[in-house]
């Protein structure tokens, strides 16, 4: 069901996300023929550029961003000419009346009200005033055809995140609101459901009968860049964990949902962050461990320490890595130990969940096993691995760990979409699968308001530090015992 007509609107034209993500993903979505046949990109943002020079400026960014490589001289031009700069100050209203004319006009010109996407690549301080204009603009008013797209951090803690909501809320239908978390547009991510769902295998074992513990690891080789300012108020917590850590979390450990369908999928994720135990202080110290990067080498490269990052407090204690053991308190999960990590200027940069299962009761072989593991690597490699023991070949009964192993670039010689690729065209259709409900993001939060608490009431205690381009702070094995010997040996 594609959509015929339809104007974009980004606000946050000149920002960064526009550049490496969003306009190389319309672009590939243009040329692979998935944009509606008529189409109109309204790019807001305050500074003045005429149009070429911005469309000159993106075409700098597709080029050196997008998956599909350089841009085609003549396809660029073609979907250049769908894009209009709009200069004005989000704070201003005659900012959003210019872009209700050129909407109107576009429109007008096809005769038929399309769909309207307005999406708010924009820092936090932006999205009441940009939605509170919208509304009383009424540009965004027909929930069937109107929608807006926020970005993380959705808040920046439970109370603010509410906050948001009641806003949002008051202004638009639920359906009107994609709450954007890339990682549920990653192709690995969204074949979970597939391999979880489609194949009767594995979900028989799926439960703390057949399953020891799981490792969901989301390790970065970057370092926070220039994004010091806004990483140094938030931190790995806010920033991985209660979104893109805690979705794989929902994904993996989520109960078979009644169809394919947004809102059972959206109640069966709620279900899995309403039955996480969440912490009171004393055990959030015992299950959880941050750490924050001192000077080392990434890739060859020398790296300073995060405390000497440009617009970093000399003494901040934010965290850049964090190790958590959760426990989601359901028949299916009671005793297995979920373990997640995710940092930065990390050894190698690696996102992979490695699912534990238990040990044979009965043992008939002298040999020690390794027990199985299933092994989803969603970057860089695309791959499903099951670790299982074998006989080595020989004369003997010798036994080994060998591997099955399913490999994306083995299989499919095109080059994969972006995740951003698949969520903008969701949008587009008017499908919220692969995005956030509001209730969940208030879920998600409640269960990582316990530690920010007791780590904003001790900003120091256990703090620990990690050279950059090791694995993180060794304190962070202490969370594995008793339940397992080691993290999962990233590569
Ligand atoms: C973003 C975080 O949401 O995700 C960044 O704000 C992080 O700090 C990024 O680097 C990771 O995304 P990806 O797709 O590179 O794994």
């Amino acid at each position: 069901k594609q959509v015929a007509l339809a104007s974009i609107t980004i606000f946050g034209a000149k920002g960064d996300l526009t550049y490496r993500k969003l306009i190389p993903a319309f672009y590939n979505l243009f040329i692979s023929h998935h944009l509606p046949s008529t189409f109109s990109i309204f790019c807001v943002d305050f500074l003045a550029v005429d149009d070429a020079g911005y469309r000159d400026w993106l075409l700098e960014g597709v080029n050196e961003f997008s998956r599909t490589g350089r841009a085609d001289a003549q396809k660029w031009t073609e979907f250049a000419a769908r894009i209009t700069y709009v200069q004005g100050d989000f704070m201003k209203k005659e900012t959003y009346s210019t872009l209700k004319g050129q909407i109107q006009k576009f429109e007008d010109k096809q005769q038929q009200r399309g769909v309207r996407m307005f999406y708010f690549a924009v820092a936090p301080r932006f999205i009441e005033v940009i939605a509170d204009a919208l509304c009383n603009q009424k540009l965004c008013n027909r929930d069937t055809l109107d929608r807006i797209v926020v970005e993380k951090p959705f808040g920046t803690d439970l109370d603010s995140a509410r906050k948001l909501n009641r806003y949002l809320s008051k202004r638009f239908k639920e359906k009107q609101i994609y709450h954007i978390d890339h990682y549920l547009g990653k192709e690995m991510v969204q074949n979970i459901l597939a391999f979880r769902f489609a194949n009767h295998v594995f979900e028989p074992l799926w439960n703390n009968q057949y399953i020891d513990h799981i490792q969901i690891s989301v390790a970065e080789e970057v370092s926070v860049g220039r994004r010091g300012g806004y990483y140094d108020s938030s931190g790995a917590l806010r920033d991985m964990i209660q979104n893109h850590l805690l979705q794989l979390l929902c994904i993996i450990a989520m109960d078979c949902p009644k169809a394919y369908e947004a809102e059972a999928i959206r109640d069966a994720k709620i279900k899995v962050l309403k039955s996480t135990r969440i912490y009171n202080t004393e055990q959030v110290f015992k299950n959880v461990v941050r750490g924050q990067y001192a000077a080392g080498v990434v890739g060859g490269q020398p790296r300073r320490a995060y405390r000497e990052e440009e617009q970093v407090k000399p003494d901040s204690t934010t965290e850049t890595f964090v190790a958590a053991r959760f426990f989601i308190d359901s028949e299916r999960w009671k005793g297995v130990p979920f373990f997640l990590r995710t940092g930065k200027n990390m050894a190698k940069q690696s996102t992979t969940i490695m699912i534990q299962f238990k040990e044979s009761p009965h043992k008939i072989f002298k040999d020690d096993i390794t027990p199985n593991q299933l092994i989803i690597s969603i970057q860089p490699e695309l791959e499903i691995g099951l670790l299982f023991e074998g006989k080595v070949p020989g004369l003997h009964m010798k036994l080994l760990p060998m591997e099955m192993d399913f490999m994306y670039k083995d299989a499919y010689i095109e080059s994969l979409p972006e995740a951003y690729e698949a969520l903008l065209l969701d949008v587009l259709d008017g499908e919220a699968t692969q995005f956030m409900r509001a209730d969940q993001i208030e879920w998600a939060w409640k269960v990582v308001m316990p530690i920010l608490n007791a780590w904003e009431k001790s900003p120091k205690k256990q703090l620990q530090s990690y050279e950059s381009g090791s694995w993180g702070p060794t304190a962070a094995n202490a969370i594995l015992k008793p339940f397992a010997k080691e993290w999962f040996r990233l590569n």
